[in-house]
């Protein structure tokens, strides 16, 4: 009968080591191998709706970044993505969209394990609630004459929205450096995603 204690903790032990092993150790030691690509890597050039910012914006975008060129591009995704996290949108939006409940029909592709592999998603901002929609194919989506309404006051241009307006983003009605941030930056979410990357990423056997 003194045996049963004895193998429950045998038991007990050797699953917490298991499970150290399998979630703790496994992971780390193959990830570990897969490269992540800078943000010097990832990014070659501004985007369009960068240079877009630029013109509509000349004396703001001057003041907060100069010229449209990649490095200020670089510097204002970066900022975009840390205000993101800082104001807490990942509360509200994922950057996931999931290969079930055909959500590839509300949101855009479904996402594939390559777009995630950067320093851009170091934290990931995948976000389990979906207040607001996904965010991961926002690009491009609308332009960016409405994304400056819709931070201003969302109920402009969503009258029915519950989204809270970033007048912080804002000097006066032009958007300041946070607000030409937060723009590009989702602009860019899922500009990666061309169909020859999602073609890839299907052969490679990463999406269905
Ligand atoms: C309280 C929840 C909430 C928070 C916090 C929030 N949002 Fe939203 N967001 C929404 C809702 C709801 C919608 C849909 C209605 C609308 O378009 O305003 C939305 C819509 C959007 C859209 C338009 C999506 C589309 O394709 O139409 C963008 C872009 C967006 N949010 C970005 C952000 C960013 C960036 C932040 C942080 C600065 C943020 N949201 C914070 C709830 C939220």
């Amino acid at each position: 009968m003194e045996k049963l204690p004895t193998i429950l903790l045998a038991a007990g032990v050797g699953c917490f080591a298991l499970a150290g092993i399998l979630s703790g150790y496994l992971p780390l030691a193959h990830l570990g191998k897969i490269k992540v690509k800078t943000v010097e890597e990832l990014v070659t050039e501004p985007s369009y709706e960068f240079q877009d910012l630029a013109k509509r914006y000349p004396e703001q975008f001057k003041k907060y970044y100069g010229d449209a060129n990649v490095e200020n591009y670089r510097k204002a995704l970066k900022l975009g993505r840390d205000t993101y996290i800082a104001e807490a949108c990942w509360h509200c939006h994922s950057q996931y969209v999931r290969p079930v409940s055909n959500e590839d029909q509300r949101f855009g592709k479904v996402s594939y394990a390559e777009e995630y592999q950067n320093e851009m998603f170091l934290p990931h901002l995948f976000g389990t609630r979906r207040v607001g929609p996904d965010l991961i194919r926002e690009s491009g989506k609308h332009g960016n004459d409405w994304h400056v309404a819709h931070f201003y006051d969302p109920t402009i241009v969503v009258p029915t929205s519950v989204m809270p307006k970033y007048s912080w983003f804002f000097d006066g009605d032009q958007p300041n450096q946070k607000g030409l941030a937060m723009i590009a930056y989702v602009q860019w979410l899922g500009s990666w995603a061309t169909p020859e990357a999602i073609a890839r990423a299907e052969a490679e056997g990463g999406q269905k």
